[in-house]
């Protein structure tokens, strides 16, 4: 069984493509709701909290471990892999698409503060060379709305055109989608995004954490063979009334 893990709805995008990938793998989700959001917190929380998330999948027999989140991926990857013996699957801003795909503009990347701050973060630009074109956007508010259940309300739209106007001014060829929450709201960041810089492609992590997935559970010969019919458990460490039907309308979207 495939572990996944996020600090709260935001992995089930996530999810839906690991999937997409492997249906025929048996996946079990660990939404962090009561601790959401990580992104505001010291770092030292975001590792214990991340080994505590860990460690619930091992405890449901999972094999290998996705991390979900750009947030605990950045914070806690290390130390997670120097501890569990587990392989795991990071995730990260994609950075080096986005350096592929620039033109002569800019790249917004919208993240959580924590990822933003992350020497990770820091070295892949620097490693790309795009420190001048890169502009980072932190938006705790969007993870909280969306955490809330609020995705397809005027506060959500006002909050993604609060963050997004302030650099109408500039030319924006690529915004990357650096936190897996925002994957949840895409459609609405790509319709604001339009307006703006009609020729801005709006890219995430999803695709490339499946095939990722997909290459480690090869290696680690942890394939099952099948191709259709693999489960999918959701656990939350919030109140599950709450918070499973938010995840079960999510994946099923
Ligand atoms: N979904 C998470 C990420 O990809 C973090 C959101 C949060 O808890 O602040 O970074």
């Amino acid at each position: 069984m495939i572990g996944v893990f996020d600090s709260g709805l935001g992995g089930l995008a996530t999810l839906k493509d690991l999937m997409r990938e492997l249906p025929g793998e048996d996946f079990c989700y660990y939404g962090d709701n009561a601790h959401a959001p990580y992104g505001t917190k010291p770092v030292e929380q975001i590792r214990a909290l991340s080994f505590a998330c860990t460690q619930f999948l091992l405890d449901k027999g999972c094999q290998v471990v996705v991390v979900a989140c750009n947030t605990a991926s950045s914070a806690a990857i290390d130390a997670m892999r120097a501890h569990f013996s587990v392989p795991f699957v990071a995730m990260e801003p994609a950075v080096r698409p986005a350096a592929r795909l620039r033109k002569q503009g800019r790249i917004l990347v919208l993240a959580t503060q924590a990822t933003l701050r992350q020497q990770l973060f820091q070295a892949r630009i620097v490693e790309c060379g795009i420190q001048q074109a890169v502009l980072p956007v932190p938006c705790p508010q969007w993870v909280e709305l969306i955490e809330q259940g609020f995705l397809h309300t005027s506060q959500m739209e006002q909050a993604v055109q609060q963050a997004l106007v302030p650099y109408r001014k500039e030319r924006i060829d690529v915004i990357v989608l650096g936190c897996t929450h925002f994957a949840h709201i895409r459609p609405l960041i790509e319709r604001e995004a339009r307006s703006l810089w009609p020729q801005a492609q709006v890219i995430d992590g999803n695709e490339g954490t499946a095939h990722q997935l997909s290459r480690v559970l090869h290696r680690a010969h942890l394939r099952t063979g099948r191709t259709q019919g693999g489960a999918v458990q959701l656990y939350t460490s919030g109140d599950p009334a709450v918070y499973l039907p938010r995840m079960e309308a999510l994946l099923h979207s």
